[in-house]
């Protein structure tokens, strides 16, 4: 199987399985406790059906999206990852050089293996700098400005990772930084050699936006402990509400699943939201944030720019999403097997193959452009024992 050979998603976490060692494929793969939410947010988009126009006259379809004073090509965004130069060697610079080649945004995470400087010297779209809340003010002051210097146009602060997420997979095999594998787990990394063999003849690895702050390499730094150490679970509202001030620029909530947080991110003057459940790794039992969406867009569409991610696998799904108001969507693991498959030109196709879906859909819909999109385009279906907000059935 060839990166040719990837018509979607599937195809290419099949090839990432193939590619990477156990530990690694199944810490990008995997959710919290008994993964039911990992599931479900991909099947969420299952629960109501299109409604397509014809006869509307669509050769030429513009895709273009505004989010949180950013221009994009496309309505789908890579979110933040972390750890990207442990699934490729190139990891966030594979994934910056081909998000800009669809001209669309991109995260770096707190936890990313690039300094966020040099991702903004290089490329030209926007850059998103996600950051999680540490214990240390002082920590947090230095990153936001470190960022700031930089010229990092978004600001996003994750508030659903207070503490790690129960992720068994990763308790199975060890995986961790640095590493701390168990028998199985080595035995999985011994039967992937290429893998090795690239980790080692490549630049060295690190944590840059952390390693002046944070020793990541004496103790079991796993990701668990990261956040059970050095992250806050004291954080409040009056917290970010300062830090929001401070960074005095777009600046979003990732991880909000409430209307009322939804209204309180707009009251302390947040830009965005993005409604997640992390891709199904923190809560499990969560709701999916596409089920959300339309409470939460109808409160505070009009005051907030609002996002989704979890579960995005299809140009259908983002459509889906736009139609009840979100302004762009993000992928995690949607580019992430990609890279992992086959670096940068594996990252282009996933991200092409999402772009071509959502040119053929929108003319299949009948739409020239997202601002035609709207809850006119789509019913729940009556029998999947999922109650309608009583305005969705109205619609
Ligand atoms: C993540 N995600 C994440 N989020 C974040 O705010 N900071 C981070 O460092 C990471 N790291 C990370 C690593 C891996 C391997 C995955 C899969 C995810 C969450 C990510 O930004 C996004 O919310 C989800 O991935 C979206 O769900 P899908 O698209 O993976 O279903
Ligand atoms: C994760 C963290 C790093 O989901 O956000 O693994």
């Amino acid at each position: 199987m060839r990166i040719k050979d990837c018509h979607n998603f599937h195809d290419f976490r099949r090839l990432a399985k193939r590619r990477l060692p156990g530990p690694i494929f199944n810490y990008i793969d995997g959710g919290a406790d008994d993964e039911v939410t990992l599931a479900e947010n991909s099947r969420a988009f299952d629960r109501c059906g299109l409604l397509p126009s014809v006869l509307r006259g669509v050769s030429e379809v513009d895709m273009s999206v505004t989010v949180m004073g950013q221009k994009l090509d496309m309505p789908v965004y890579c979110s933040p990852t972390a750890l990207q130069r442990l699934f490729h060697h190139r990891g966030e610079r594979a994934v910056a050089a081909a998000a800009e080649k669809y001209g669309t945004m991109f995260g770096v995470s707190s936890l990313g293996t690039v300094s966020l400087e040099e991702m903004r010297e290089k490329h030209e779209n926007p850059q998103l700098y996600q950051f999680y809340f540490h214990k240390d003010r002082g920590l947090n002051k230095a990153m936001m400005q470190r960022a700031k210097d930089a010229g990092v146009e978004v600001m996003m602060l994750t508030v659903d990772s207070i503490t790690g997420g129960n992720r068994e997979r990763d308790l199975r095999t060890g995986f961790s930084i640095p590493f701390r594998l168990t028998l199985q787990g080595m035995i999985q990394f011994a039967i992937k050699p290429m893998w090795g063999i690239n980790y080692v003849t490549h630049e060295r690895f690190r944590l840059p936006q952390l390693e002046e702050h944070v020793d990541m390499s004496g103790g079991a730094s796993s990701i668990g402990g990261y956040f059970t150490e050095m992250l806050d679970p004291a954080m409040t509202w009056d917290d970010v509400a300062a830090m929001v001030r401070d960074w005095d620029g777009e600046f979003c909530l990732k991880g909000i699943m409430t209307v009322e947080d939804a209204c309180r991110a707009a009251e302390i003057g947040c830009s965005g939201i993005v409604l997640s459940n992390h891709g199904g790794r923190q809560l499990d039992g969560s709701r999916t944030p596409f089920d959300q969406l339309d409470e939460i867009v109808q409160a505070v569409g009009d005051r907030i720019d609002v996002m989704m991610d979890s579960g995005i696998q299809r140009g259908t799904h983002v459509l889906k999403a736009l139609s009840l108001g979100a302004k762009a969507v993000g992928i995690g693991r949607g580019y992430l097997y990609a890279l992992a498959a086959g670096g940068q030109p594996a990252v282009e196709r996933a991200l092409g193959l999402m772009r071509a879906e959502i040119e053929r859909d929108m003319k299949l819909m009948g739409v020239t452009r997202i601002d035609q999109l709207g809850r006119h385009n789509l019913r729940i279906h009556g029998d999947c024992g999922v109650t309608s907000p009583s305005q969705w059935t109205a619609a």
